[in-house]
């Protein structure tokens, strides 16, 4: 573990508490002059930390595999952790080292430089104020019941939210707070020579983020947990919960193809069923009543237009409302 990554976590474990430099050297059995250089490269970083008298402390928790480790009691999502100060995209790390990682492995890292989302689009993810994960998984499932992982990862958001009672799913992959997007999910897959090599799930959550951090021309459709809550997200409460709530949905999924636990947590909680949205693809934009989430994952629509009722499966549209996002 790095020097910067010890000192994170023994300021993560004092949270909402700091440390003098005697603490630091007291706890981590490091030199002054090496706890120094960690403190000052950490906040010319723009990590989170700030200064109280002879203290330093985090403004906010940042993510801790050691503070996770001791909530999250699953068998094999998240037992493993790599985490990084800062990569590209954690999902292009999983799928560069996809044969080193293990089975519910999970990625992790305080900032990425070059951050994916759908669509082609990009992922804003500020250092230490996003949670940036992919969990790698390598079960032996049928390509079509890839996509149900993406309504499994939304329902297993939502459980690890679930004190926040505003959560609400945008299908296929944006969870919305307050009308706004404050997480998604892009699934990626690994094949060689036909055989799904490993699947990477990856989540971006805005966690801490302030309404400055969001990219102008976003601040209208992304918002941020803590901007709606008004309350600091620990991330490391959040992960664990997550992991148990996704391990608890998808060792069933996997053994028996058992889905309605997860989807009906995806029903209860959509934003757009009951409601009328345009479905939008590269050639055209139809409005539609949205009806229903099928069994297998798909969107149950009904156009205006024909009057037909279909099942979208293919996730290269977009859903909106008439001038907004939702
Ligand atoms: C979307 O809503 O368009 C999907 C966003 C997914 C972002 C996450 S952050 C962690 C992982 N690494 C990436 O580069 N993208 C995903």
């Amino acid at each position: 573990m790095s020097t910067t990554q010890r000192i994170i976590n023994e300021l993560t474990s004092v949270y909402p508490e700091g440390l003098t430099l005697d603490q630091f050297i007291q706890r981590t059995a490091l030199k002054k002059d090496v706890v120094e250089l960690a403190l000052s490269e950490l906040i010319n970083q723009k990590y989170p930390i700030s200064i109280n008298g002879d203290k330093f402390g985090l403004t906010f928790p940042l993510l801790s595999p050691a503070a996770i480790a001791p909530l999250s009691k699953t068998q094999f999502i998240g037992k493993r952790i790599r985490l990084f100060p800062s990569l590209e995209s954690t999902n292009n790390y999983a799928k560069e080292n996809l044969a080193s990682l293990e089975n519910g492995e999970v990625i992790l890292a305080h900032e990425q430089t070059s951050g994916k989302g759908r669509l082609g689009r990009s992922w804003s993810s500020p250092i230490g104020k996003s949670i940036s994960m992919s969990i790698v998984l390598k079960p032996a499932i049928q390509p079509e019941n890839i996509s149900l992982l993406t309504q499994l990862s939304a329902a297993a958001l939502v459980d690890a939210l679930k004190e926040m009672n505003d959560v609400k799913i945008k299908w296929p992959n944006d969870l919305i707070m307050n009308r706004k997007k404050m997480a998604g999910i892009l699934i990626e897959t690994e094949f060689s020579g036909g055989t799904l090599k490993g699947i990477i799930i990856g989540i971006g959550i805005n966690t801490n983020l302030e309404s400055s951090d969001i990219p102008d021309g976003l601040q209208s459709i992304a918002t941020s947990i803590k901007e709606q809550t008004k309350k600091v997200v620990n991330p490391n409460t959040l992960l664990a919960r997550f992991f148990i709530s996704f391990e608890h949905y998808y060792k069933p999924f996997v053994s028996t193809h058992l889905t309605e636990p997860f989807l009906s947590v995806c029903r209860d909680h959509s934003i757009l069923i009951g409601n009328n949205y345009w479905v939008i693809n590269d050639t055209e934009k139809r409005k539609a009543y949205i009806n229903d989430i099928s069994p297998s994952g798909g969107l149950v629509v009904t156009y205006h237009d024909t009057n037909q009722t279909a099942v979208i499966t293919s996730t290269h549209l977009s859903i909106r409302g008439d001038a907004e996002y939702i």
